[in-house]
């Protein structure tokens, strides 16, 4: 198990990305603080955690406020001993349309839960990571080894932030200004929080997926009922197929543990290769699929005409 003896607080760590990342955590080895305002779906997170053998708690709350983000690092020391590890991931209820669209309420309560949220959450982690310290278990023992320069003790495993971002913080959607601008944001601030929490031994990496089915994207395609639309967008992806929690959780564990102590301030795309294909090829190699499939619709239907391109 890559992460014995961690402790992870886990934002929006009930369902969807999130929930899969605190499973995933909890499988190996790490105590979980899972953070959410759906206490049904946290408290079913918590149980499945526990029925497969790992720790885990959970606490209700809306990571935006300053006292929640306070809590949940008292929450995580009181209760587990100590903080190795942050996963920014929290989000829900934004408004959707271009500036002209958007009130300034909207804007300012996005923009707190998309990047408030995750300055909150360092600035209340990342004092609770160095007192806690290096678990001595953590201690790579290669770290002695190969008779080569070395550097210094690896301090690097102090603690671990994760940004959750977006391919959306890479490339932009119309009509989404707050979602956007938030995600963008994302990746400027993890790069900021790695150079100046790096001496401390804290690194700091964003993750930016592409389309993952969660419980509540799947309930959107089952409306859908068309699975041509779905189908379409998988064609999108290179690797043509849409991603889980798991793709991601699956990272964020690698980057939580020690073999990923030397990266630090980047934003990974978990995307299925969709951010670095050519657009134009995209469009011609797909053109096909939509003329020979009348019917298709996707979960974007209901609102093409905010969406109007053209
Ligand atoms: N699913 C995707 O396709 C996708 C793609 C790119 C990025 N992301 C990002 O991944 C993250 C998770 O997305 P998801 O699709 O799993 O979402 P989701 O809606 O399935 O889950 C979000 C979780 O956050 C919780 N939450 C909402 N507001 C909260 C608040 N104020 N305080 C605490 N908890 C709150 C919800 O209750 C829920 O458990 C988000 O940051 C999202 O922007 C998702």
């Amino acid at each position: 198990m890559k992460l014995n003896n961690q402790v992870a607080i886990v934002t929006g760590g009930a369902l969807g990305i999130g929930g899969g990342v605190a499973r995933k955590l909890a499988r190996e080895g790490s105590k979980v603080l899972i953070v959410d305002i759906a206490e049904e779906e946290a408290k079913k997170n918590k149980e499945t955690i526990e029925e497969n053998g790992g720790i885990a708690e959970y606490l209700i709350g809306d990571v935006a406020l300053e006292s929640v983000a306070k809590e949940m690092v008292d929450l995580s020391v009181s209760l587990f001993g100590r903080l190795d590890i942050i996963v920014q991931n929290a989000y829900g209820g934004l408004g959707a349309g271009s500036a002209v669209d958007i009130n300034i309420k909207d804007w300012n309560k996005g923009l707190n839960l998309l990047v408030g949220a995750l300055y909150l959450g360092a600035k209340y982690a990342v004092p609770a990571m160095e007192d806690s310290g290096v678990d001595s278990n953590f201690i790579p023992k290669q770290w002695k080894g190969f008779g080569l320069r070395q550097g210094n003790p690896p301090k690097e495993n102090i603690g671990r932030i994760i940004n959750i971002s977006s391919v959306h913080g890479i490339l932009n959607a119309p009509k989404s200004i707050v979602y956007e601008t938030g995600k963008s944001a994302v990746i400027g601030m993890t790069r900021q929080m790695a150079v100046d929490f790096g001496p401390l031994g804290i690194t700091v990496n964003a993750i930016a997926p592409g389309h993952i089915v969660t419980e509540r994207g799947d309930d959107q395609w089952k409306k859908v009922g068309n699975n041509e639309g779905f189908r379409l967008f998988e064609l999108q992806y290179p690797v043509r197929r849409t991603g889980t929690p798991q793709d991601v959780a699956n990272m964020i564990s690698f980057l939580c543990s020690h073999e990923a102590s030397f990266i630090t301030g980047q934003t990974i795309a978990v995307d299925g290769g969709l951010s670095v294909q050519l657009q134009e090829d995209l469009v011609m190699d797909l053109k096909n699929f939509i003329s020979t499939n009348k019917n298709l619709r996707t979960h974007f239907d209901k609102e093409d005409k905010s969406r109007d391109r053209w």
